[in-house]
């Protein structure tokens, strides 16, 4: 595996790499890599020659300092894990090298994308996804670009950019990695203790009596109130919000339509975590 800390360095590998027409993909992360993100890459190579995977804890779309601080960064173990598993390139910039200039101002505008749900949460965090997205997009010049359902808000905000800036890039979406219990796998989870990760399944409980409930023609009402129910009998579950939407629009869905595909979403806090999860309601 090459591994690049440098813009420069890396286009001129990847400019060779395409006179010789060969196909890329592109994986961004932000590190502590888990099998999640080994899957966007593993899907990756089905699709192209090379699989770029980036590591950058981009400071731009954090809202909370702390939580900035405290992202786990164990890049010796990323590194191991990316050259075991067969990625080509790993680029692991600086935030100097992502953010010349460290008053950089621009907007893209998402429109209610980021006003809803995590955009209404996190103000500024998905300008701060689509700046760094953008950048690399730029730089790796992909085929095809990986991103993971996990983040289902982040996958709509990246398609959009993609369409406003009539950008020549596939993107892949790749269905949640959780583990044997349920539990989606992220980067937050190594915060959490044995028990905390217990509790946490609460949320997979719920997204899959949801699921089961709409597929039985439950209302959405109805089906709002069960999670609710659900999620704050668990003690030390702190219910951020939980929503059923359409998944075009990621508006609130009120009343079932035939032709329309809905997604049910959640967040909650356990032991200080943040935990974000969905799961896709239409068979
Ligand atoms: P990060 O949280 O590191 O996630 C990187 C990618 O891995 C995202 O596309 C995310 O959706 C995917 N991913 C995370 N957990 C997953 C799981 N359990 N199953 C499948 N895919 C999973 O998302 C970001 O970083 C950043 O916002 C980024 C796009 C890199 C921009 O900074």
């Amino acid at each position: 595996m090459e591994i690049f800390n440098t813009k420069k360095a890396l286009s001129e590998y990847l400019s060779l790499a395409r006179k010789q027409h060969k196909k890329i993909a592109l994986t961004p992360t932000m590190g502590a890599l888990h099998e999640g993100h080994i899957s966007l890459i593993l899907e990756g190579k089905k699709h192209a020659d090379i699989v770029v995977c980036s590591i950058f804890v981009n400071p731009t779309q954090f809202n909370d300092p702390k939580d900035l601080e405290k992202y786990p960064r164990p890049i010796e173990k990323d590194i191991e894990l990316l050259k075991k598993e067969g990625c080509d390139i790993l680029f692991l910039p600086s935030v100097e090298e992502m953010y010349p200039d460290a008053n950089e101002q621009w907007h893209i505008d998402l429109g209610r994308l980021e006003q809803i749900w995590e955009g209404a949460q996190r103000p500024g965090h998905f300008q701060g996804v689509t700046q760094i997205v953008y950048k690399l997009f730029n730089l790796v010049n992909p085929d095809v670009a990986c991103f993971g359902q996990k983040d289902f808000q982040q996958v709509m905000v990246v398609q959009k950019m993609i369409d406003i800036q009539n950008l020549n890039i596939q993107l892949i979406i790749c269905p949640i990695i959780r583990s044997n219990e349920g539990l989606a796998l992220s980067s937050r989870n190594a915060r959490l203790s044995e028990a905390g990760k217990e509790k946490a399944l609460v949320l997979f409980r719920t997204l899959t009596a949801v699921k089961k409930g709409f597929n039985e023609h439950v209302t959405f009402d109805n089906l709002q109130q069960l999670a609710e129910e659900m999620i704050t009998q668990e003690r030390e579950v702190k219910l951020e919000y939980f929503a059923i939407s359409e998944t075009r629009t990621l508006e609130r869905a009120e009343k079932i339509e035939n032709d329309k595909q809905y997604v049910a979403h959640v967040v909650a806090w356990i032991e200080g975590v943040r935990l974000i999860d969905n799961m896709l309601l239409n068979d």
